[in-house]
């Protein structure tokens, strides 16, 4: 448990040198106090922090409000990270539930099942933290059916109970919240219902900007040259530029795919290899592919080696 409140301190004082408003800094503390930390084994440890001080901002006050955080925005633009980072510090077990077609309301709250010869409730993701006052993530929320959601609607507004037929009704803990994630638009996605957005604040996550990548790229890979840094971070810049002015689809602006190509270098592979796997080739279509890889080459020479990529 110790390990876990460190890990807290530490995303406090992360917040604190980022000069987060300290009004909000005293109310997590004042939360902190207020709630014992939850089962420690299933706090977070983030591998990564989250950059972005507006949305900071407006997660917290949102979380210290007592809403529900619905994270809206294209793909790798840190909701799962922000996500963890947030149960983290505020010391909450966290239950990732990952939402499909196929989800329905007993996989959300629970189901009848049978034990030694009896029926008995085994509680579901959404029963377990509202019981445990958790953090439940309910990823990419816009892959559901709507009706399968229903069920979420007295968890999610002022009743803040769960309703399981035949079993009567669970009330929240207070501290519990429910953060829900979406990518609009994609494949597989439906349009969320007005009544389910209604429950939750909304933030619009944004790409991050270009110090920020900086900052990520140094944390997350100390050995990387400060010039290697600098040209993936513009990489990735005239790549979000050329997708806002529609001149390539969003397929290549995948920070995730910049990331794990960095991984890929770290293991020798040639540096214009490593991102035309972890970039060009996520798109596919040729076209659109040869004129990404004609945007690669133009910043990384397809000669540089991965040793000249990282300082040992
Ligand atoms: N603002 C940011 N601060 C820190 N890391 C970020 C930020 N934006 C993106 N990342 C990085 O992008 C990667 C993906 O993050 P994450 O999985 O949270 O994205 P996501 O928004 O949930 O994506 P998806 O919609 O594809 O599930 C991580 O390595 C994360 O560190
Ligand atoms: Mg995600």
């Amino acid at each position: 448990m110790e390990e876990k409140q460190a890990v807290s301190r530490k995303i406090l004082d992360f917040l604190q040198q980022e000069g987060i408003n300290p009004e909000i800094l005293k109310q997590i503390r004042a939360f902190l106090d207020a709630h014992p930390a939850g089962n420690p084994d299933r706090i977070p440890t983030p591998r990564y922090a989250y950059y972005g001080n507006e949305i900071w901002e407006q997660a917290l006050t949102a979380i210290l409000c007592g809403k529900n955080l619905l994270l809206a925005g294209g793909k790798a633009t840190g909701k799962n990270v922000l996500a963890q980072n947030l149960a983290a510090l505020f010391l909450r077990p966290m239950w990732n539930i990952s939402l499909h077609v196929n989800t329905d309301a007993a996989s959300l709250v629970g189901t009848d099942t049978f034990q030694d010869g009896a029926v008995t409730f085994r509680p579901g993701p959404v029963y377990e933290c509202g019981a445990q006052g958790g953090f439940g993530v309910l990823d990419e929320i816009n892959m559901a059916k709507n009706e399968a959601l229903a069920v979420m609607h007295a968890v999610l507004d002022f009743r803040r109970s769960v309703d399981v037929p035949g079993y009567g009704s669970l009330e929240l803990r207070p501290e519990t919240r429910f953060l829900a994630t979406m990518n609009y638009g994609y494949a597989g996605t439906r349009e969320m219902n007005e009544a389910l957005a209604s429950r939750f604040a909304v933030i619009a996550m944004p790409t991050i900007s270009q110090d920020n990548l900086e900052r990520l790229l140094s944390e997350q890979y100390p050995n990387l040259n400060r010039k290697t840094r600098g040209l993936l971070a513009g990489l990735f810049f005239d790549l979000n530029k050329k997708c806002l002015n529609s001149e390539i689809s969003t397929r290549a602006l995948d920070l995730r795919g910049l990331l794990d190509a960095v991984d890929l270098m770290g293991l020798g592979l040639n540096p214009a290899a490593a991102l035309d796997m972890g970039i060009t080739n996520k798109s596919f279509d040729p076209y659109e592919r040869q004129l990404i890889h004609d945007m690669i080459a133009a910043r990384i020479p397809s000669k540089l080696r991965c040793d000249q990529v990282f300082d040992r």
